[in-house]
């Protein structure tokens, strides 16, 4: 019986786990924290799917590749879209409840770019936490070994294929062996100093895979959410509260995002979240803020329960008075290449959803496809990895340079000196500051240095938060490389050395590093 190791417990990894274990696999779930703990628990908006007779799999296909800047793998997300309707019915065969109407019908709402509404979602704005829930209880159901507080630190290459895992457990190391391995541990919001993401995302996948030697491709575009609470800690604020009708205002109370792109509030994510970090430039860096006060106290408490209860907490009324809010590090489109059923360049290592490089994204993700793309991928990946324990890996594209080569690259402009201390939290301002929503090369030149002499003198890691900081600096580097080997801007990867004239004039933000 095929060995299958699952790294990762959200979305990607749970639905993984239980297409490897129908397909006859033996299956382990490796998760470092609680399993529950994982980016998709927190997923307010949705999941996108073609669900009504006036949608269509070619208008949700088409909304995909326009938001990824024509960037996206149109084989990718004709694979992902068409995917929609069967993950939408698994997900609810194994106890996912979708908010319904009155007349039982799914309710649907609308997000950035979507030229239908086809955003499912449940407990209102709790959609990620109910989907963990029903997919943990239905991997229980099914006696899926799920090992917890196991944090993997590096996949086992013998004589050129997957073999297991390493891994620190209960303080210790140890070995597991698999057949394959499929590395589902969600993206890298942790190295930015503000952002969406859990602390367990580190970018633990992508640092793994990159050490494997497997292609990691697309590092360059990170997304920004444009809208999370500028009180008390980062809270994401969904679009949907946009797509519901809220709009951004200065302040100045003007609604500035109509000077960037005519959707405004609905513009594509990065369009919005330039505009409001150039409206809160302009206003000496104070947050601008997101007016719901249309929609209602009691449709804000129903529809939005999860951020009402956070915007409450920190003494604000938004049925009231406008919420301060700014962008902040959400999800990233590049990771670990792979082909349509999530083989990597590496035999035996296949990676999935947030981790996983697919092609779906382009230069930046449509809204609530992310979900989408961790059930229909999730699967893909699962089944393929249950059916393969002796295989080529796939041409994945190679982007990734190995990394004394990378440094050797990058290592050139920062005497030791002009060198922060490293510490996470020096890391995440370097990487906010130079490779953040705006970028340039001489700011990238500067990361690059900083993250590559920190490479240099961090001493092999040994605890737990060790080999995260590790990844961080791992996947930052990464991210760093290719956004310099991009000089021109488009989609997330904005440079202000190069503003683009091709889509709609927008103006200069200036990186701030
Ligand atoms: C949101 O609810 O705004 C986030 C949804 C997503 O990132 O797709």
């Amino acid at each position: 019986m095929t060995r299958v190791a699952v790294v990762g417990s959200g979305i990607a990894g749970l639905t993984a786990a239980l297409e490897a274990r129908s397909a006859g696999a033996d299956v382990v779930v490796l998760t470092k924290a609680a399993p529950d703990e994982s980016n998709t628990r927190y997923a307010q908006g949705g999941i996108a799917a073609v669900l009504s007779a006036d949608d269509s799999v070619e208008a949700h296909a088409e909304d995909t590749l326009r938001a990824s800047s024509g960037l996206a793998d149109a084989d990718a997300v004709r694979t992902l879209v068409d995917g929609g309707s069967v993950a939408i019915a698994g997900l609810e065969v194994r106890g996912v409840g979708f908010d319904r109407g009155a007349d039982g019908a799914r309710l649907l709402g609308r997000e950035a770019v979507h030229s239908a509404s086809r955003i499912l979602h449940a407990g209102g704005d709790a959609t990620g936490a109910e989907i963990q829930r029903g997919l943990l209880a239905e991997c229980r159901a099914r006696g899926i070994e799920m090992r917890e507080g196991a944090f993997v630190t590096d996949v086992v290459v013998s004589r050129g294929r997957v073999a297991g895992v390493r891994m620190i457990e209960r303080g210790a190391t140890a070995e597991a062996q698999a057949d394959a391995v499929v590395l589902a541990t969600g993206g890298i919001g942790q190295a930015y100093a503000v952002t969406t993401n859990p602390q367990v995302a580190t970018g633990d996948g992508i640092a793994i895979g990159l050490r494997a030697g497997a292609a990691v491709r697309d590092m360059e575009f990170v997304q920004f959410h444009p809208t999370v609470l500028a009180v008390g800690a980062p809270f994401l604020v969904s679009e949907a509260v946009r797509g519901e009708g809220a709009v951004l205002l200065d302040e100045a109370g003007r609604r500035f995002a109509l000077d960037a792109h005519p959707d405004g509030e609905l513009a594509p994510r990065d369009v919005v979240a330039r505009a409001i970090a150039r409206a809160m430039a302009r206003q000496g860096g104070r947050p601008v803020l997101l007016d719901a006060t249309g929609l209602g106290a009691a449709f804000l408490t129903r529809r939005f329960p999860t951020i009402d209860r956070a915007v409450r907490d920190r003494g604000l009324d938004w049925a009231r008075v406008p919420i301060p809010v700014s962008p902040a590090a959400h999800y990233v489109m590049g990771g670990v290449a792979t082909d349509l059923d999530g083989r990597t360049s590496v035999p035996g290592l296949f990676a999935a959803g947030e981790t996983a490089r697919t092609g779906v994204h382009g230069a930046n993700r449509l809204a609530s496809n992310s979900l989408l793309e961790g059930a229909v991928f999730g699967a893909r990946a699962g089944r393929t990895s249950a059916r393969e324990s002796v295989r080529e890996g796939v041409d994945a594209g190679s982007t990734s340079l190995a990394p004394e080569l990378r440094d050797r690259l990058v290592a050139r402009k920062t005497a030791p000196g002009d060198v922060p201390s490293l510490s996470r939290r020096a890391l995440q301002d370097v990487m906010w500051s130079c490779a953040g929503l705006s970028r340039d090369a001489e700011g990238l030149a500067d990361a690059a240095a900083i993250i590559a002499r920190w490479r240099a003198v961090t001493p092999a890691p040994r605890t737990v938060r060790e080999h995260e900081d590790r990844n961080l600096l791992d996947a930052a580097a990464e991210i760093v490389r290719a956004a310099s080997a991009r000089t021109a801007s488009i989609g997330a990867h904005w440079r202000s050395d190069d503003v683009p004239t091709y889509d709609h004039p927008e103006p200069v933000l200036e990186a701030a590093c």
